[in-house]
């Protein structure tokens, strides 16, 4: 059998400091037999010397286009727009399968170098279930962010951090009052992680899933002090909130957190806003009396960049460790295929960019 080759690839995105393989797994790797290399990079959450100290290769960044034939080259976000033939085999979000900008220009070329993308996003289970996900620390980020806008705490630009230091923020002070909060979406991942963060700040919230939503009380929704929205919907469904909601002199409710972020999108369950929000302001207002701040920031976990890497790497580490006979990497193929065959024969035409 020949030796499997992994290429641990340096992110484009200055403000990108997160990864999905960390040192101790890397470990694991390398202890099993995987050739492991790892780009120099900056900004990544854990300094090149501590792959280099479990026995990767370290090499400069961006030099993966180089990487010898039938080397499994591993990122997180986007690729840079070089080179225009991709060859290899690439492990990451491609974000490419929903006809977004960009989506059929990054398949062809993949056509046109023969190479492949086993899409992060589709890496599932026999039923479909995702297998990596860093949606528990969006939720906790998300209910952080709601808790400390809504006790005026919240200072711009938002900063990665760590954990300790964010529940340091988020403990409830004297003279501090009760808020009730509501998690939509409460039995998923980032719900999980929204009711986490919610409990280091002292509230127990209510919590929502398909159950509570099939009837929708949205005078009970908007009689909370803070919601965080964390559905993940699949087929279009009634709004969880409309413009007139806002507008009813029943509403308790000050800070909306959308963790889903579906804006524009015929999935979306929040049409009350037009945009997201960023991290040199997190928080807009949508009405002014009362009060009602929207949040709704489309990378959370970005913030906590170590804890959300080490429990990603966590679940992906099984999986690399089985990189050619877990049927999970031969579903993500057959989707990627599917994708490409979509193009066309030429690899020509298919979505507009
Ligand atoms: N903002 C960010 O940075 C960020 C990061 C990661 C994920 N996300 C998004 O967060 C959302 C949740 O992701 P996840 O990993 O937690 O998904 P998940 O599948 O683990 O959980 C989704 C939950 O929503 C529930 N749900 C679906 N439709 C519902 C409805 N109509 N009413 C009530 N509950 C409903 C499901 O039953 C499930 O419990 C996704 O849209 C994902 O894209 C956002």
């Amino acid at each position: 059998m020949t030796e499997r080759h992994l290429w641990l690839r340096h992110e484009v995105r200055s403000t990108e400091r997160r990864t999905t393989l960390v040192p101790d797994d890397a470990r694991r790797l390398v202890d099993s037999g995987v050739r492991l290399t790892v780009e120099e990079s900056p900004q990544r959450i854990f300094p090149v010397a501590a792959y280099e100290a479990v026995g990767a290769r370290v090499v400069p960044a961006g030099s993966w286009t180089s990487a010898p034939p039938g080397t499994v080259v591993l990122g997180l976000k986007e690729l840079p727009d070089e080179p225009a033939e991709l060859t290899h085999h690439h492990v990451y979000f491609g974000h490419a399968y929903k006809e977004q900008p960009g989506a059929a220009h990054l398949l062809r070329r993949f056509a046109a170098g023969g190479g492949a993308l086993l899409d992060l996003e589709y890496l599932v289970d026999d039923e479909g279930r995702r297998l990596a996900a860093f949606g528990y620390w969006a939720g906790y980020l998300g209910a952080a962010l709601a808790v400390l806008q809504h006790r005026g705490r919240l200072t711009a630009p938002l900063r990665p951090t760590d954990k300790d230091t964010l529940d340091e923020t988020l403990r409830p002070l004297p003279g501090d009052e009760d808020l009730t909060a509501l998690v939509v979406g409460a039995l998923g991942r980032s719900g999980r992680g929204a009711r986490a963060a919610f409990a280091t700040a002292g509230v127990d919230p209510t919590c929502w899933d398909l159950a509570e939503t099939r009837d929708l009380d949205r005078a009970a929704l908007l009689g909370h002090d803070v919601m965080v929205n964390a559905v993940l919907a699949t087929s279009p469904i009634p709004p969880f909130l409309r413009e007139q909601d806002l507008d009813d002199p029943a509403r308790r409710l000050r800070t909306l957190c959308d963790v889903t972020c579906d804006v524009g999108s015929p999935l979306n369950v929040l049409p009350v806003y037009d945009r997201t929000t960023e991290w040199t302001e997190p928080a807009r207002r949508l009405r002014k009396e009362p009060p009602l701040d929207l949040i709704a920031i489309d990378n959370l976990p970005s913030l906590l960049p170590r804890e959300s890497s080490a429990d990603f790497s966590r679940a992906l580490l099984p999986l690399l460790l089985e990189y050619d006979v877990n049927p999970a990497w031969s579903r993500c193929m057959a989707r990627f295929r599917q994708a490409r065959a979509g193009l066309g024969p030429d690899g020509e035409g298919g979505h507009r960019d």
